[in-house]
Formats: C-alpha cells, structure tokens, sequence
C-alpha cells in the first residue's frame, strides 16, 4: 500500500513525497445522535482507513488524486470559495482554508490517497479524509497540531465548507483513536477517557449498502426538533444549555405542553446518555453480560423515538440477536442505512459473516458487505518518508 502510494505519486508530481499518513474510519458502539447535544459518546477507531502520502507544493494550490478511483481534487487556497458544496474539491478547500482560520502559515499541498473505507457509510469516510489531511498539512509545514486541533479544525471544514453540520464525534474518535481502546468523549467539555473492550470479543460491521438518501435532511430535521423542545424547556429552567443540562423530571415537566414527537426525541437523548455511562462502566469492569439489552434498547430508542433506523438495519439487528456468538447489535452513524455495529465472541466472526449476508439476501433480494474490524486501532498514524 505504502509503496503504491510513494509511486504513484512519483510518477505523478515528479518528487519523492515527505510524509505517510493513515487515518482511519470510526464505528460508534453507542451515544447516537447525541454529540450535538453535549452528551457522552463511545466510538472507536477501525482498521479501515484513508492512506495519504504528501508533500508541498510551491504555490498555493491544493492538488490529490484518488488513485483507486482516479478522482482529481483540486484547490486555489488563496482564492474564494466557489467549491460546490458536498464536492470532493470542498473537503480539500475546507481542510486547508480551515487550517488558515485557525491562525496557521500554509502554502499547498500535493497528495495521493488510497483505502478500503466505504464512502457515505456511516464509518465516518469524510472526517477520515479531514484528520489525515490535516495531519499532512500539520507535518509538512511544521504546525505541531495536537489531536483536539486537528478534531475541531476537521469539523469546522465539514460545517463551514462542505456544508454538513456534524457534532464532534468523527473527528475526535480518528484522532484520539488508540489500539484496542474505546474511546469515552464528552461532548460538552471535551474530555476523554479511555477503556478497554475485553479481548475475547470482535467488532464485526454490517454494511446495508443502502444510499443514505435522507440522512442529511433528517439529521437537520432532528436539530430543529430538538432546539425547540430546548426553547420550551428554557421557559422554566433558563440557565439550560443543551439537551445535556436536561434530566428526566424536567422533561416531565413540559409533557402536556409539546408534540409526542418532539418529547420522544427529547427522552432518546436523556436515556441514550444513561447507557453510554452504563456500556463505560461494563466494559471497564469487565462484567458485559447485559451489553447486548443495552444495545438493544439503544436500537429501538432510534428506531422508535428518535426515528433515524430503516427496515435494512433493523432487520440486521433482529438477525444477529438470533445468532449463537452474538453479544450485541445496534445501528451506528447518522442512519437512514449505512451500517449496524455487532459484538461477536472470538471464533464466530466468519460464520457470523456468512450467517448475516444469506439472510440479508433472503430478505432483501441484495448483498450486504460485512467488516469483521476485531478491536480498535490507532486513529492516526504519520511517518517522515
Ligand atoms: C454523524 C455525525 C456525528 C454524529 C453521528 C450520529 O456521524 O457526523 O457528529 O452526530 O452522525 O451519532
């Protein structure tokens, strides 16, 4: 991989690269949906990552090439912003505009990148491409970012460039993701704490491979619903800041007064909080007998209250409760398809795999694809060539 890289961009842009960097993907194991609302998150960094290999340019135009796809990215970072928003050429702007904002000297940047992270999966493909571009940028120009740098300037390049209004989540998982540890961020001050998940069980992913039409839309649509139950709750309690500073009786509250729908939101986010602390404290004692309810109960809170699951995943969740070596199942990301994260005991992941895709090909006339990940990695990985 790393000498494919080193070539292609040899023959490419006529140097030798500086620097090899490898970001990874994230798969959140619980807390969905609620790192815009201050609250406590569980992801991981997985084996499925972007491979970069960099260098500068002399003026300042930003230059990448997708060797797997042959896509081009390509930016004037001096010029304005007339990137259509979502396109590839965007993140790269974003990225190294982002940079700027931040305070930091960059000129451009030459680039080829590479892997196996499936786009628009809900596995976080585009903050991957964020952090690792930073990273490159931060080695080649000598910015000395440290890893909650590099998590906010990816996600100001994703809400102010690319147009997508994302919490923190993505980005700080890649770049505080270490080898076989969960990664504990709290949203509202920005602290991590790590723990271990116990080493006789396997993260194994399930891809729907479904277009994820609605996640945009809908994820904006959650916002909204859940800022005007904040603007309700701050009629008796004003000091509230977020749907963190909320608890359960104060949501009682105002039952009579809004929309079913909008309190079932409001109850999602309360209760998904209380079951990150308790999948936290389960793994960090060792004791997960009762992971897979947890997981479970998060599942059918998407689904039901906070309404972001599809048939797909459902049916992915329901399957693999039913399998012998499966401890937990839920859906992970935004929803609206992408993928669904299963815990799986050490010695069952290949017959899970071929379990899971012969019945989704049953159901649904298609192919899901399935990632057995095993434990967490290493969010970010730079080498001088
Ligand atoms: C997307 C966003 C994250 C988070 C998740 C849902 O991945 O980028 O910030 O909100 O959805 O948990």
């Amino acid at each position: 991989m790393h000498s494919t890289l080193i070539r292609k961009y040899k023959e490419i842009f006529s140097k030798e690269p500086q620097f090899f960097v490898s970001s990874s993907g994230r798969v959140n194991l619980i807390g969905e949906h609620v790192d815009y609302h201050d609250g406590i998150v569980l992801p991981c960094a997985i084996s499925l990552k972007n491979n970069f290999v960099g260098g500068p340019s002399e003026d300042y135009e930003a230059i990448g090439i997708n060797i797997s796809n042959r896509s081009e990215f390509r930016a004037d970072i001096k010029g304005l912003n007339i990137y259509e928003k979502g396109s590839s050429s965007s993140y790269l702007y974003g990225v190294c505009r982002s940079v700027i904002d931040a305070g930091h000297f960059i000129k451009g940047i030459n680039f080829v990148v590479d892997g196996d992270l499936p786009i628009g999966s809900g596995l976080s493909s585009s903050a991957s491409f964020c952090c690792g571009l930073i990273e490159l940028l931060s080695q080649i120009y000598k910015l000395n970012l440290g890893k909650m740098e590099i998590a906010k300037i990816a996600r100001m390049a994703e809400n102010n460039y690319v147009g997508v209004p994302c919490g923190i989540m993505d980005q700080m998982a890649i770049a505080f993701g270490k080898e076989k540890k969960l990664v504990k961020i709290d949203c509202r001050d920005l602290s991590v704490n790590y723990c271990s998940m116990p080493n006789n069980i396997s993260i194994v992913i399930v891809n729907t491979m479904l277009k994820r039409q609605l996640a945009k839309s809908e994820y904006e649509n959650r916002q909204r619903e859940c800022s005007l139950l904040l603007s309700i709750l701050r009629r008796y309690y004003p000091y509230i800041k977020s749907l963190r500073d909320v608890n359960s009786n104060m949501l009682n509250t105002i039952k009579n007064e809004v929309d079913e729908i909008i309190f079932k939101r409001g109850k999602y986010v309360l209760d998904e909080i209380q079951r990150v602390e308790a999948v936290f404290e389960m793994m960090n004692s060792n004791n997960i007998k009762d992971i897979g309810k947890i997981f479970y109960e998060g599942h059918i809170g998407l689904r039901d209250e906070y309404e972001v699951s599809c048939d797909e995943l459902d049916f992915i969740v329901e399957e693999t409760y039913k399998f012998e070596g499966a401890i937990a199942a839920r859906m992970t990301g935004a929803g609206f398809g992408g993928c669904a994260v299963t815990l799986i005991r050490n010695g069952f992941e290949e017959n899970f795999s071929n379990y899971i895709r012969s019945r989704y090909m049953s159901a649904f006339k298609r192919d899901c694809d399935v990632y057995i990940i095993g434990q967490p990695v290493d969010g970010l990985i730079s080498i001088r060539l």
